[in-house]
């Protein structure tokens, strides 16, 4: 994709991959971009750069603009590999006068690229350098989402350069949120928000404030993926405010595993029970529901409700996978329950209710265990389930 200028002298010269289905365990149907930003000033300035196989295409769209060899800085605002996995090669082609980073940045670099001897400077929060005709500010935003992780707000363009925040993981020919459709752009935000940043929600709160604080005037947030916020960036902010509140919905998820459709008929029950409640829910089959795509409704639901048959002594494979992951993103004041079908043993419930107290959930119910083929009656116990959910949503939320 071409360098775009999305502010006067100002360009994306990112990548758009196109092919990428998975990042470390998140589902990236649609693929993603790698954004980098270039500078014309006195000191041209790069922006962050691109994961290692996209090298070609960040040096063609530098040449696009300006002789590589022109570029005098470098910011690299997160070391993460998707972000710098071509500097070895990008440092050799470019030799910087200097590469700005955090003093965690600069701790990073060396641990992955082994370079002591590259020009590292070391900048902290309420750092400024000069450009030219623009200045460059930084913000160090620790541990959002790496303990190197910071931000370089340019105040002459109002353009702040956000990193991994207000990302999007969706590629498109477009580089601007107004020239796509509002509703999906902001699902792709909001997975991005559930299955990457939902565990450092207090940090967001505190960063949120500070920004505030800091009385910057914000006209663009230019993330290193996905489209530029320059429509509505207050929009954004706010969805990062509400989300970071963990505020949530009257909504349930009945999530589950089944082996030969005793459990999911359990799951059915339960959610005509809170159905009957008046509360919005969702049944999520693992068999064909990602665990990123549930972490993603799982950012406004109230109560999470997980079922499983039990195998070999203990919950399926699938909702083992699933449980471990929610548990590292640590959503927080929701309300859990487990349920299940077994044959002999029936461990899965009990292993269930194990994580979701480990989690912190609020449990209403010590959980239902059927063996083998559920009876009209714990059926109508699975109904009651959901509806005392139910009542307990409406109560919360
Ligand atoms: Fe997009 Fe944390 O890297």
């Amino acid at each position: 994709m071409a360098p775009v200028e999305i502010k006067k002298d100002l360009y994306w010269v990112g990548a758009v991959d196109w092919e990428i289905r998975d990042f470390h365990g998140y589902s990236t149907k649609k693929g993603t971009t790698y954004n980098a930003f270039l500078a014309m000033d006195e000191k041209v300035t790069l922006f962050d750069t691109v994961k290692k196989p996209f090298r070609s295409d960040l040096l063609h769209n530098l040449r696009r603009v300006t002789d590589p060899g022109r570029i005098d800085y470098l910011v690299i605002n997160h070391v993460e590999m998707d972000h710098s996995g071509c500097l070895p090669e990008l440092v050799e082609t470019v030799r910087p006068e200097k590469i700005f980073c955090s003093a965690m940045g600069k701790k990073a670099m060396v641990e992955h690229f082994h370079r002591e001897d590259w020009p590292y400077e070391v900048v902290k929060t309420g750092d400024v350098i000069r450009l030219g005709k623009r200045s460059v500010q930084f913000l160090e935003t620790r541990m959002l989402h790496w303990p190197d992780s910071m931000f370089s707000y340019i105040p002459e363009d109002r353009l702040l350069i956000s990193s991994d925040a207000f990302g999007q993981h969706w590629a498109t020919s477009e580089r601007f949120d107004d020239e796509v459709e509002s509703h999906e752009l902001f699902m792709h935000a909001a997975k991005y928000y559930g299955n990457i940043l939902l565990l450092y929600s207090a940090l967001v709160q505190k960063l949120l404030q500070t920004v505030q604080g800091m009385g910057i005037s914000l006209d663009m947030i230019a993330p290193d993926h996905g489209l530029i916020w320059r429509s509505q960036p207050q929009k954004i902010l706010e969805a990062y405010d509400r989300w970071s509140r963990q505020d949530t919905k009257r909504k349930a998820l009945v999530i589950y595993d089944t082996m030969w459709h005793s459990t999911e008929t359990m799951a059915k029950a339960i959610l005509d029970g809170l159905v009957q409640e008046g509360v919005s829910c969702q049944l999520l089959d693992l068999q064909g529901t990602h665990r990123s795509d549930v972490m993603t409704e799982a950012l406004d639901a109230k109560a999470l409700i997980f079922g499983s048959a039990t195998l070999n002594n203990g919950m399926l494979p699938r909702m083992a996978d699933m449980l471990s992951y929610m548990k590292g993103l640590r959503p927080v004041n929701r309300i859990g329950a487990a349920f299940g079908s077994y044959g002999w043993s029936g461990e899965a419930v009990k292993q269930i209710n194990n994580v979701l107290e480990e989690a912190k959930f609020r449990m209403i119910d010590p959980g239902i265990s059927v063996r083998f083929v559920p009876t009209h009656e714990d059926l109508r116990k699975c109904v009651e389930l959901g509806r005392r959910i139910g009542r307990a949503i409406r109560e919360e939320a």
